[in-house]
């Protein structure tokens, strides 16, 4: 039906622009204020914005020895310099509550971040729910109810992958911020995978003061 696909296309529309402004424009998301905690004579990387993989050289980041960060660079500063989880970065910048989180330097976060090629191969888009399809039909996200709809999916989607503790110990079951329950297992062959789910760790990407951000090959499960 017209009026269906012309909401979606609408908002995939918005969800797309938020995605190519942030990739396009990297000035305008690294010019947010400093937290307050950062030490002005170091040289974070989040402040050379043309550099988008900080660790690229001379290190190439493995398993075991992520990019370690000096003491006063948090999260909100290094997120959105990788490349490959950009899309996801984007998508925690329009959450407050996360942007809060990740900028704290009293409260440790570990940021499980779907790959960009993860997040291109959902099943449906993240602001979408099959609940409000079943009971409202195409219009699920027509006009101001249902942008606030998406807004509301989209922010669960993300802090459903926003962690609540930092370091994390294999088998610790933790809370994510949206309140869903994961804990992480070692499979054959050394592979970290996140439960319920098997969702495989590609790496841990990053190390800094206040957490850690693993690339996950997949989203975790958002179906409520
Ligand atoms: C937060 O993370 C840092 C760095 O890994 C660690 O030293 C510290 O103990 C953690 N704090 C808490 C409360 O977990």
């Amino acid at each position: 039906m017209k009026p269906y696909a012309l909401a979606t296309t609408v908002l995939a529309s918005a969800v797309l622009l938020t995605t190519t402004q942030a990739q396009l424009l990297p000035f305008l998301h690294n010019s947010k204020p400093a937290t307050p905690n950062t030490d002005n004579r170091q040289q974070p990387l989040a402040h050379q914005p043309g550099l988008q993989m900080p660790n690229d050289p001379p290190n190439p980041t493995v398993e075991n020895s992520p990019a370690t960060q000096t003491a006063s660079v948090t999260l909100s500063d290094i997120l959105g310099t990788y490349r490959n989880l950009n899309t996801f970065a984007a998508l925690t910048r329009d959450v407050h509550t996360i942007n809060t989180r990740l900028a704290s330097s009293s409260q440790n976060t570990t940021v499980l971040a779907p790959s960009n090629h993860a997040l291109s191969l959902l099943p449906r888009k993240p602001w979408e729910s099959p609940q409000d399809y079943s009971k409202l039909g195409p219009q699920a996200y027509s006009g101001d109810e249902g942008r606030e709809r998406a807004d509301e999916n989209l922010r669960r989607f993300t802090e459903a992958h926003i962690l609540l503790c930092s370091p994390w110990k294999e088998g610790e079951k933790v809370k994510t911020m949206a309140g869903t329950e994961v804990w992480w297992e070692v499979r054959d062959g050394g592979k970290k995978v996140l439960m319920p789910g098997a969702v495989e760790v590609e790496k841990v990407v990053s190390r800094v003061a206040n957490g850690e951000v693993w690339l996950l090959s997949s989203a975790l499960n958002y179906a409520l």
